[in-house]
């Protein structure tokens, strides 16, 4: 089953307005080819700016976090539907940094992904194990609970609009990048779970992205291991030259 790949640019809360404009000019400026997808994720304040600046590209707005009802009373949080309205056509949901930094739950995530899914933007499920974790052999079992998790209720009619990424919260941020067959061994176990809990062929259409310290020399081994369809950025995705080179991985 051949996968579109998605390379995804995470910025996290990094750029001003007028730098965030500018970077987003540049990345498009470098192209996308036409057999994959790119997307870049701004902070709020410059989605509108970014959205303008990206007119002509086919470069795909995503939200770094998302809310679940249209509108109301919830300070703080951003609704779908003004995601919408900005340009975004996807969402980040249950990032590390949401989970670690500001104690978001599974059941939490679980509501963000239903309420973008509820209101039409593409969600992009994060998981990922901590290295205690790992160390103690229970990485498997984390990213089954988060799996299963965040997406209770997710009947399968729904789920070929999928994206997962896979993201070990020891490699994000760290240079420390998981080793390909590190990687390709876990994301084989998720398309195994995926295809659990939905359909066979709608579990092989989705998207598995992997995180975590993914720059221009580790983008081209990553990329050719079967089970990976792309690649979440942080870092490398805050320079337009990087971020060029890993959207053009493979060529
Ligand atoms: P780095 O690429 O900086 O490790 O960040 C990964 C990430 O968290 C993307 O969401």
């Amino acid at each position: 089953m051949k996968r579109r790949p998605l390379i995804a640019g995470n910025w996290k809360m990094h750029l001003t307005i007028g730098e965030a404009e500018s970077l987003a000019r540049a990345i498009a400026r470098g192209g996308i080819p036409a057999d994959r997808d790119a997307m870049l994720a701004p902070p709020y304040t410059a989605m509108a700016a970014v959205n303008k600046a990206l007119q002509g590209s086919s470069m795909l707005l995503a939200s770094q976090n998302n809310g679940w009802e249209e509108k109301g009373a919830f300070t703080g949080e951003i609704s779908p539907v003004m995601l919408k309205d900005v340009g975004c056509s996807m969402a980040i949901i249950g990032h590390s940094e949401r989970r670690h930094i500001f104690g978001e739950s599974d059941q939490l995530i679980n509501k963000r992904l239903s309420g973008a899914l509820k209101y039409g933007l593409v969600p992009i499920l994060c998981i990922g194990e901590t290295l205690e974790e790992r160390e103690a052999n229970q990485t498997f079992k984390v990213l089954e609970t988060q799996l299963r998790g965040g997406l209770t209720g997710v009947a399968s009619s729904e789920a070929d609009k999928l994206v997962i990424a896979y993201e070990p919260v020891w490699a994000i941020g760290t240079g420390k990048t998981a080793s390909e067959d590190q990687v390709q061994e876990v994301h084989a176990f998720l398309r195994t779970l995926l295809k659990k809990m939905y359909e066979k062929d709608i579990a092989s259409q989705i998207r598995i992205l992997y995180g975590g310290s993914v720059k221009p020399d580790n983008v081209d081994v990553l990329m050719s291991r079967e089970d990976v369809d792309g690649a979440l950025v942080g870092g490398a995705a805050l320079q337009a030259e990087s971020f060029i080179r890993i959207i053009h991985f493979n060529q």
